[in-house]
C-alpha cells in the first residue's frame, strides 16, 4: 500500500490501492468478483457507489488495517453498497429524463398549488381560516439533537434560509442555555427579524424559556430587537412530570404559568406562546383549566406538545379538537402542534392536529430534534401542498417550497445530521426511480410514480442546456449552475468554490451537481476557520506504522507543521493535527461516503468530537447540564485529506465556542411595546 500511495498519487490512497490491485489482477489474469464488500474481496473501481462506516470513540480504530472494509470487525459496522456500473448509469439516466420533462400538469393532485397571499400577521388571530403558520424550531429543538451544536454564524445562515423559505416564526434558540445561545438569538432578531421583504413579510423571532423570570428575561433580552418578537414559555402539565420532575401540585403549576405569562407581557411582549409540556399525556380537564388561565394572563398562541411522541393521529387530532371546543377563550388564540417522532408519527399527528383546527405547526428541517426528532417541515408542508386542497379542507402555508432542498442541505451540513437516503422529500432517493417497471412508467407519464416534482423543492438535477461542468468551465458557468441549484453565493464564497472546483476538475473529468454541492459544504458551509489545512503527507500500508505530517495555517496567518505516527493513516494524520492545535478531544463518530459512483469520486467525511474538558449547556426541558459535542465535515478526492478536513472543521467549531465569552447580562428591558402588524 505504501508503494501504491506514492506512485499512484492522483485520487488518494484508496484509489491508488484500487488501481494497484487492478494492475496486479491483470498481471495475474484473475477475474474480479462483483459485489464483494470486505477488504479481502476485490471491488471493481467502477462499482463502488456508496461506502460508509462508523467507529466507536477511539481513534485507534482508524488503523490502516481497519480503514478498509472488513465485515468481521463488529465495532466498525461497515457497510458498502455495491451496484453494477450499468445499474448506476441507468439510474442516472432515469433521473435526467424524469427531471428534464417540464410540466407536472398532466400528473396528479400534486399539481402545483398557486401560492396565495399570506394573511397579515396578528399574534392571536389569522384572518384566513385555511392559513396555517409554520413555526420552525430547527435552531432550538433541532439543536437539542446530540452532536447538532451550531455556531452563531451557522445559526444566522440557517435563519436567513428559513426567511427565504418564508416560515412565519423562527424559534431561534433557548437564550438562557448559555451566553452563545443568547447572542445567537439576538443576532438573528437584529438581522433576520428586521429584514422586511417587498410583500411586508418578516419572520417572527421567538426565544424559548421555562416558566421562571430569569429565563423569560433572557428570552426577551434576545428577541426584543426583532420587529415581531415572541416569547415562548412552557411548564409541564402531565401528572408524571408534575410529580417527578417539577415536584409541584397542579395548583402551583397553574399559578406559576399565569404569573409567568403575565410577567412576559409586562416586559412589553405582545406575542406570547404558552406550552403545557407533555400535553399528549396530560389530564384534559387540567389542560382546559390551565390554558384558560394563561389566555386570561395574555397568551396569544397555545402550543400543544406531544413531548414524548406518544399520541396516535386520531388521538392527537381529537385532543386539539377538544381543547378548541372547551378551553375558555379559545377563540381568541391560535392553537399549535408540536409533535415528537418517537413512534414515527410526528408528521401524521401534526397533520391531524391541523385538520382539527390547529393553525400553527411546529416543525424542523429534516425532522431533526430530541431523540427520534420532530415533525419534519418538508413533509408537513409538502403533504399540505399535495393533498391540502382535496383532503385537508384547503389548508395551505405561505412557504416558497423551492428553498427546501438548500435548507435541508445546509441543516445537514451544519448539524452533521446526515439525511437518510430514503427520507421523504429530501432524501437522496426521494426522486430516484431504479426499477425497470418504474422507469418505464415514468417515461410514459411521470404521474405513474411521482406525486411531487423535484422542482417543487428546488431540486434541479439536470442542466437543461446540456452544459456539463468540467475543467474548461469558467466562473460564470459555475455561478449559473449554482444559482440553478439554489445557491446564491457572495463574490468571496464563489471565488473559494471556483478554486476548489478547478482543482477537482483537473483530476475528475465531469463534476456532477452532487460534487458541486459537496464543494459548497466544504468551502462555504463551514465554521470560522481558526485553523486551515494547508498540506498533508501520509505514508501508510502494511510495512509498519503509518506516519503523517500536517501543515496548518492558524488564524494568525502563520504556518505550523506537526508530525505523528499512528495505527492507520487517519489516526496518524489526526495526531499530527493534535500536535499543532493542542486541544485534546475524543472522537465520537467518524463516517465517510463517496459522493458519486466511481473510484475518482469525492469522499465526504463527517466526524463528531467532544473536548476532554467539556463545554456544557443547560438542557431546556430537563434543566440538566449537557456536554456539547461538535460535528465537522470535509470533502476531497483523497480519503485521508477529506478525513482531516472534517476533523479540522469540527475543531474549529469547538474552538469558536471556547473563545473567551462575555457573561450573559440579562437586563429586564423597559422597551416600548411593539405593534405587530
Ligand atoms: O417537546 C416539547 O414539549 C417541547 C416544548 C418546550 C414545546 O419542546
Amino acid at each position: 500500500m505504501a508503494v501504491a500511495c506514492q506512485s499512484a498519487r492522483v485520487f488518494g490512497p484508496l484509489a491508488a490501492a484500487a488501481s494497484a490491485a487492478t494492475r496486479e489482477e491483470l498481471m495475474q489474469g484473475r477475474r474480479r468478483s462483483h459485489g464483494g464488500s470486505s477488504s479481502s474481496s476485490r471491488v471493481s473501481s467502477t462499482e463502488i457507489v456508496r461506502c460508509s462506516f462508523s467507529s466507536s470513540s477511539s481513534l485507534s480504530l482508524l488503523s490502516s488495517s481497519s480503514f478498509l472494509p472488513r465485515r468481521s470487525q463488529k465495532q466498525q459496522a461497515l457497510m458498502m453498497r455495491v451496484a453494477t456500473l450499468e445499474e448506476s448509469k441507468k439510474m442516472m439516466r432515469m433521473r435526467i429524463q424524469c427531471n428534464s420533462s417540464s410540466s407536472m400538469e398532466e400528473t396528479s393532485s400534486a399539481a402545483a398549488v398557486q401560492r396565495k397571499k399570506r394573511p397579515q400577521y396578528i399574534p392571536n388571530r389569522i384572518d384566513d381560516p385555511s392559513y396555517v403558520r409554520v413555526f420552525d424550531t430547527t435552531l432550538r429543538d433541532g439543536e437539542q439533537s446530540p452532536g447538532a451544536t451550531m455556531t452563531s454564524k451557522e445559526k444566522l445562515e440557517i435563519a436567513r434560509q428559513l426567511a427565504r423559505l418564508g416560515v412565519d416564526i423562527i424559534e431561534a434558540g433557548f437564550p438562557i442555555a448559555s451566553p452563545d445561545d443568547l447572542e445567537a438569538v439576538k443576532l438573528i432578531a437584529q438581522e433576520v427579524g428586521n429584514n422586511v421583504d417587498e410583500d411586508g413579510y418578516v419572520p417572527v423571532i421567538c426565544g424559548l424559556s421555562r416558566c421562571n423570570k430569569r429565563d423569560i428575561d433572557a428570552a426577551w433580552e434576545a428577541v426584543k430587537y426583532a420587529l415581531r418578537p415572541r416569547i415562548h414559555t412552557f411548564i409541564a402539565t402531565s401528572e408524571i412530570h408534575m410529580v417527578h420532575k417539577l415536584k409541584k401540585s397542579p395548583d402551583e403549576v397553574v399559578k406559576i404559568a399565569t404569573e409567568m405569562v403575565a410577567h412576559a407581557r409586562s416586559l412589553g411582549c405582545q406575542d406570547i406562546e404558552f406550552s403545557p409540556e407533555d400535553a399528549g399525556r396530560s389530564d384534559l380537564e387540567f389542560l382546559y383549566r390551565i390554558l384558560g388561565e394563561v389566555i386570561k394572563a395574555g397568551a396569544t398562541t397555545l402550543n400543544i406538545p406531544d413531548t414524548v411522541g406518544y399520541n396516535l393521529p386520531s388521538e392527537f387530532g381529537a385532543l386539539i379538537g377538544k381543547l378548541k371546543a372547551n378551553v375558555p377563550g379559545a377563540d381568541n388564540v391560535i392553537f399549535s402542534t408540536h409533535c415528537q417522532n418517537d413512534l414515527g408519527l410526528a408528521t401524521a399527528n401534526t397533520l391531524a392536529g391541523a385538520y382539527a383546527g390547529a393553525r400553527q405547526v411546529e416543525v424542523t428541517i429534516n425532522g431533526i430534534g430530541e431523540r427520534a426528532g420532530n415533525a419534519s417541515l418538508e413533509e408537513v408542508v409538502m403533504a399540505m401542498r399535495c393533498r391540502g386542497q382535496q383532503l385537508l379542507g384547503g389548508l395551505y402555508t405561505g412557504l416558497n417550497t423551492k428553498h427546501i432542498a438548500v435548507a435541508s442541505r445546509m441543516v445537514s451540513d451544519f448539524t452533521g445530521m446526515v439525511v437518510q437516503p430514503h427520507k421523504a422529500i429530501v432524501g437522496a432517493n426521494a426522486f430516484a426511480h431504479e426499477s425497470g417497471i418504474h422507469q418505464d412508467g415514468m417515461l410514459k407519464n411521470k404521474a405513474t410514480y411521482e406525486i411531487l416534482s423535484p422542482d417543487d423543492i428546488g431540486l434541479i438535477r439536470t442542466d437543461d442546456a446540456g452544459i456539463v461542468l468540467g475543467k474548461l468551465s469558467g466562473r460564470h458557468a459555475l455561478k449559473t449552475r449554482l444559482v440553478q441549484l439554489g445557491y446564491e453565493l457572495d463574490a468571496k464564497d464563489l471565488d473559494d468554490v471556483f478554486k476548489r472546483f478547478k482543482a477537482v476538475a483537473e483530476k475528475k473529468k465531469n463534476l456532477s451537481d452532487e460534487d458541486l454541492e459537496v464543494l459548497i459544504s466544504d468551502e462555504v458551509f463551514q465554521p470560522e476557520a481558526l485553523w486551515a489545512l494547508s498540506d498533508l503527507q501520509v505514508v501508510c500500508g502494511t510495512m509498519g506504522l503509518s506516519t503523517a505530517t500536517a501543515k496548518l495555517v492558524g488564524s494568525d496567518g502563520v504556518q505550523y507543521v506537526g508530525s505523528a505516527m499512528g495505527t492507520g493513516p487517519v489516526d496518524a494524520a489526526y495526531k499530527a493535527v493534535d500536535t499543532i492545535v493542542k486541544a485534546p478531544v475524543m472522537l465520537l463518530e467518524y463516517g465517510m461516503n463517496a459522493v458519486t459512483e466511481g473510484i475518482d469520486a469525492i469522499a465526504h467525511t463527517r466526524v463528531v468530537i467532544r473536548s476532554h474538558d467539556p463545554l456544557t449547556v443547560t438542557h431546556a426541558q430537563t434543566g440538566s447540564q449537557v456536554a456539547r459535542s461538535f460535528s465537522g465535515t470535509g470533502a476531497s478526492e483523497d480519503v485521508v485529506v477529506s478525513s482531516v478536513r472534517a476533523y479540522v472543521s469540527a475543531l474549529n467549531k469547538m474552538l469558536t465556542f471556547r473563545a473567551p465569552r462575555k457573561e450573559v447580562k440579562v437586563v429586564t428591558s423597559s422597551t416600548e411595546p411593539r405593534v405587530s402588524a
